[in-house]
Order: C-alpha cells, then structure tokens, then sequence
C-alpha cells in the first residue's frame, strides 16, 4: 500500500514529538503492509516549519529506518489548510508545496465553519494543480453533491482508513461508504498522529469485501502510484 497522507515528521506539527515515536510510527504503517508513506506536515496559522528543516528531519527518519531494518520509502509533502493566502503561498512555495514534487496539493478545510470546498478545488486546479481534498467525510457540512463537484471542478478525494475501519465518527464512516458507493474515493490514507491506531489492513480488508478488489488496488495504491512517479 501506499500512504499519501500521514504527520510522521517529528516536532513540526502535532504528529509526533520526537524521533523515536516517528521511527515507530513509521514501524506501524510498515507491518500493516505500507510499503511507501508521503509525509504531510500541517501548513496552518500555528505550523509553518520550513521545507529546509522538513527535508533534514525526514532525512534522519529515513537514516533511522535503514538503521532498524525497515524498508518503508518516505517522500514529502504538506497537508495545507485553505485560507484566503493560500493560492499565493502556492505561487510562492510552488513544488515544496506538493505531494513528492509533483502537480497533486493535499488541502484541508476547516472542520466546523462552512467553507467552499468545491469553489477553492475549482480555482487551485485552474492553476495548474491536482488538488486532493484530505478526509472529506469529516467536513459534515460537506454533502454527497458538493463531493460529486469537487470531481467535476478536478479534484480528487481522500478519506481516512479509521472513517473505514468505523473506530472514528459514525457519521463520518456513513459518508465514507455513500462515497464509495458513488464511486468517488480516490485514496483512503492513514493520516497517522501519535495515538491514533493504525488500521490501514483492516480498512483495505473492508474495502475489498463489500467494493471489490480492483476498487481496494485503486484507492490503496494504483492512483497513490501516480503521485510517486512525479
Ligand atoms: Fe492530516
């Protein structure tokens, strides 16, 4: 499998707080059968760690893994939470902004207060970009039809193996299978913090069962695999 979005940089965000968690945060996705992980440190008011001091610190993870033996791949990115200077940051930041360099921007969206998640997909994809809208089922003011545009307007969709896996909101695993149903996911991630359980095999397990393999080969790795080749 192949994880797009997962907070495994220690200190720069609320992911984890040291190296040691990170190394074994990143053991966990690798016994669940990921053998690649983009790491997508928070971009919000309150996390703003340079790309510098990203890439060195994802180089030492990278250093302490070969040192224990596991071979799980890690690449960068950022999840950016969509504010009014976000299309300009994009401008600025450009490549150190997206999923391993390439065209794809994982954004997020505020959780509570209503945002126009179609209409900032619409306009970050005119620029050039393949915007993928992070765990969409958690935006409960997000319906089934706004999810639909946001794949009209050139969007794609993640959503989050624990919404799956049902140990989060049950609201938020009814969106997940109405999304599937529909045909809309295009990635289901880990989104991995210190603390939350690691469920990527139980969600590819239930994926498979009730929407087939060819739909479990696609949102766990084929269209990720896209993302790796740049
Ligand atoms: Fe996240």
């Amino acid at each position: 499998m192949i994880d797009i979005h997962s907070h495994l940089i220690p200190t720069v965000d609320d992911g984890s707080e040291t190296e040691e968690i990170s190394l074994n945060m990143a053991k966990g996705l690798y016994e669940q059968g990921v053998t690649d992980v983009i790491c997508t440190p928070h971009f919000t008011n309150g996390y703003k760690a340079e790309y510098e001091e990203i890439t060195k610190l994802a180089e030492k993870l990278k250093a302490d893994l070969k040192e224990a033996g596991v071979p799980l791949n890690i690449y960068l990115g950022r999840e950016i939470f969509v504010t009014k200077l976000t299309k300009q940051q994009l401008k600025e930041y450009d490549r150190k902004f997206t999923l391993n360099g390439s065209e794809y921007v994982l954004i997020e969206f505020d959780l509570v207060n209503q945002s126009e998640i179609a209409e900032t997909v619409y306009e970050i994809a005119n620029m050039g970009y393949i915007p993928i809208v992070a765990h969409i089922e958690r935006y409960e003011y997000c319906t089934l039809d706004e999810a639909i545009e946001v794949k009209e307007m050139g969007g794609m969709i993640q959503v989050n193996a624990d919404s799956i896996a049902g140990i989060s909101k049950k609201l938020h695993h009814k969106m997940v299978k109405k999304l599937f149903k529909n045909g809309l996911v295009d990635f289901v991630a880990s989104d991995l913090h210190d603390g939350r359980d690691i469920v990527m095999q139980d969600a590819y397990k239930i994926v498979k069962r009730k929407f087939g393999e060819e739909t479990a080969e696609e949102v766990f790795y084929k269209n990720a695999k896209k993302i790796l080749k740049g």
